[in-house]
Formats: C-alpha cells, structure tokens, sequence
C-alpha cells in the first residue's frame, strides 16, 4: 500500500514544523526519515500513518486522499493496514507477552487456534519462544523491543511505522530490528521508519532528511 505527502504543512503552537514536505512510501522499499532531533521526523511520521491532521496539502493512502478521513475511516485503516514500533515500545507492561502480542485483533472463536499458531511463530521468528506467558515488566529492553517487533509480524500489516525504533538497544537488539524491517520490506510491506541510526538509514531504500525543512526530494 502506497503512502504519499503531497507538500504537506504542519504547525504547532504556531510554529511551523512541517514546511512543503513531500515524499511516497512504496510496497516492498523501506523510507527512512532522518534529520536532528526536533526536525520533525515524528510529526512527519504521524502526518504519514494518520495519527495526526495537516494544516496543509494531502495524504494518499492507497491513491485515495485520506485528508479528509473521519476517524472511523482512519480507525479501519490502522485496523487492516497498519503495525507501529516505537522507542519505548508501546506495551502493556502488565499483561503477558502473548497478550502484547495478539491485543491488536478481534478475539474470534474461529480464528483462535490460528491465532495461537500466529502468535508462536511471531515470537519463534524474534527469539523469545517459550517467554509467552512472562509478564512484559519482567523483560529487558531489548526483549521488550522483540515483542513489538512480533506484534507487528502478527498483524500481518502492508505498512509498519517506526519511530527510533534501535535508538535504546544494544548492538545486537539493533540489527535484530533493522534485518526485521528489511524483511518485512522483502515481503511487500511499506516500511516508514523515523531514526538516527546511521546503520539503519543506510540500509534503507530511500531517505528524506528534514533538517532544514524544504530539502525534500524536489529536484535542486
Ligand atoms: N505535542 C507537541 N507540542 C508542542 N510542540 C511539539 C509537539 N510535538 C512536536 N513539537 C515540536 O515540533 C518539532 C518537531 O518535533 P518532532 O516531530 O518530535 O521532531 P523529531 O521527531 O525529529 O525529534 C519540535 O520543535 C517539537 O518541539
Ligand atoms: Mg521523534
């Protein structure tokens, strides 16, 4: 699923922390969104996975303009389309890992077994086999990190939205999440993914760099 920004403003307080940005996230190639801290690359993030409006231009989402979406609209495409990975990993530290894992899809009875096969083989694919019924306040960081890595692998989503998601792990944690993404990208996903990682913004496909805000991807 394609994610455009069509010179897209946002302002905040009054200030303007989004000038004119551009840029389009395709199926299959990762988008890194690089620039100082400050720069905007989380606003740009949430601007690109509908969490946060515009005061200007256009998001297309699958070539339709999601501009204008209500939030039952926007509700339905995070529910079908997309999977989130943040820094601090956006887990219920007390509820299982298992839990963490699933808590995104609807508990149907028909899909359960399904279900319990998914979430195994998400957590087979991270390293953490056997940790499923270990509370989330028990884990490390990088652990922690792993678990939102399977969630995502089991929403099965076509767009997966990180923000900084190496910046508080280890060396080892840090390729686990950036060969994780690079796969998802392998598979078809869009990857959008907000860093600093020199690392991983090099192993991306594309690069938008915020600082300064009206270097986008217009030609010089
Ligand atoms: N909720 C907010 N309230 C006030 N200012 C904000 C808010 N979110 C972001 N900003 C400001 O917008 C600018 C860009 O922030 P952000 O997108 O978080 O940058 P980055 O992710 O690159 O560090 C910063 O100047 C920040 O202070
Ligand atoms: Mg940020």
């Amino acid at each position: 699923m394609e994610i455009t920004a069509q010179n897209v403003n946002v302002k905040i307080d009054g200030q303007q922390v989004l000038h004119d940005e551009s840029v389009c996230a395709k199926p299959g190639r990762t988008l890194a969104l690089v620039g100082p801290s400050g720069s905007g690359k989380t606003t740009l993030l949430n601007v690109l996975s509908l969490l946060r409006r515009v005061d200007g231009g256009t998001v297309l989402v699958g070539g339709q303009d999601a501009t204008a979406w209500d939030d039952r609209r926007r509700r339905r495409f995070w529910q079908e389309h997309a999977a989130f990975v943040f820094q601090d990993y956006g887990l219920i530290d007390e509820e299982s890992v298992a839990y963490n894992v699933a808590l995104s899809k609807l508990p149907l009875f028909a899909q359960r077994a399904g279900r319990i096969a998914g979430v195994r083989d998400a957590l087979e694919r991270v390293g953490l086999d056997g940790r499923s019924a270990h509370k989330v306040s028990t884990l490390s960081g990088g652990e922690k990190q792993r678990v939102g890595l399977a969630r995502a692998m089991f929403r099965s989503a076509d767009v997966i939205f990180a923000d900084e998601p190496t910046a508080s792990l280890d060396r080892n944690n840090r390729s686990l999440v950036t060969n994780f993404l690079l796969e998802e990208a392998a598979r078809g996903v869009a990857v959008i993914v907000a860093t600093h990682d020199e690392v991983l913004m090099a192993a991306c496909d594309q690069r938008l760099n915020l600082e300064g805000t009206d270097q986008g991807l217009a030609p010089p």
